[in-house]
């Protein structure tokens, strides 16, 4: 578990969550057992409560795992909601399918086994909301990808983004996470991307790993 902020806030911020649906629990379980990388409660928490904002009903998500953020968002989209779960694994999917029974989102979540990158261009229109937790270095692809098919007012978010604090790190330094130098520089370019875009409004928030939230203006 990367750690942002201070190890005693960090467990502090577990420490005070309210109980959640069994079905996300028991993902939550799963996923410290068997090293699996969701984004966890807080993210969780934080990605339920941006839909209930903003209310999106077609939502597309890069890197779905199991499908735990997955069941976040769709929990929040409510039953005329469209969520798109993506990954790269057969496995994955076969696993997350037996979760969103079980969490009665099944019907509004339509599964996709590829690559994220390439399954958006062959789903038609626009999106409300889009969110990116694919490989790092497929970040700077992901934005490429994502900002044409958000609708204006739509939201882009990302997990990840401080990518273990190492996207502070002075750019020579070594860095031990996944992916080394490469996926630093990647989230990096993203960041800056999110940032620079005249049509985005964004905001990083330094929760866990990093969120960052992007509002396509015009
Ligand atoms: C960090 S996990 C996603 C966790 C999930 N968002 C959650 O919090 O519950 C990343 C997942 O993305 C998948 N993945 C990585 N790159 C991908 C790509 N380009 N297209 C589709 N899936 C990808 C991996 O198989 C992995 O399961």
């Amino acid at each position: 578990m990367p750690i942002i902020v201070g190890p005693e806030i960090e467990t502090y911020l577990y420490q005070i969550l309210p109980s959640r649906d069994p079905v996300l629990s028991h993902m939550e379980d799963q996923a410290r057992k068997r090293g699996i990388p969701i984004v966890g409660p807080t993210v969780g928490r934080f990605l339920h409560f941006l839909a209930l904002l903003h209310k999106p009903k077609k939502i597309y998500e890069m890197g779905s795992a199991i499908g735990y953020s997955t069941i976040w968002w769709a929990k929040a989209a409510g039953p005329d909601g469209e969520v798109h779960y993506t990954d790269g694994n057969p496995d994955n999917e076969k696993e997350a399918k037996q979760y969103f029974k079980q969490a009665g989102v099944e019907k509004i979540v339509k599964t996709h086994v590829g690559n994220a990158l390439q399954i958006i261009d062959e789903l038609p229109g626009e999106f409300d909301l889009i969110f990116c937790d694919i490989d790092k270095n497929g970040y700077p692809e992901a934005f490429h990808k994502a900002y044409p098919r958000l609708k204006k007012g739509g939201l882009l978010v990302a997990d990840n983004v401080l990518w273990s604090g190492t996207v502070a790190l002075p750019s020579k330094a070594p860095v031990d996470t996944h992916g080394g130098r490469k996926w630093v520089e990647a989230v990096k370019e993203f960041n800056r991307l999110i940032y620079e875009t005249p049509g985005l409004f964004t905001t990083i928030i330094p929760l866990r790993d990093g969120v960052s939230v992007s509002l396509k203006l015009k």
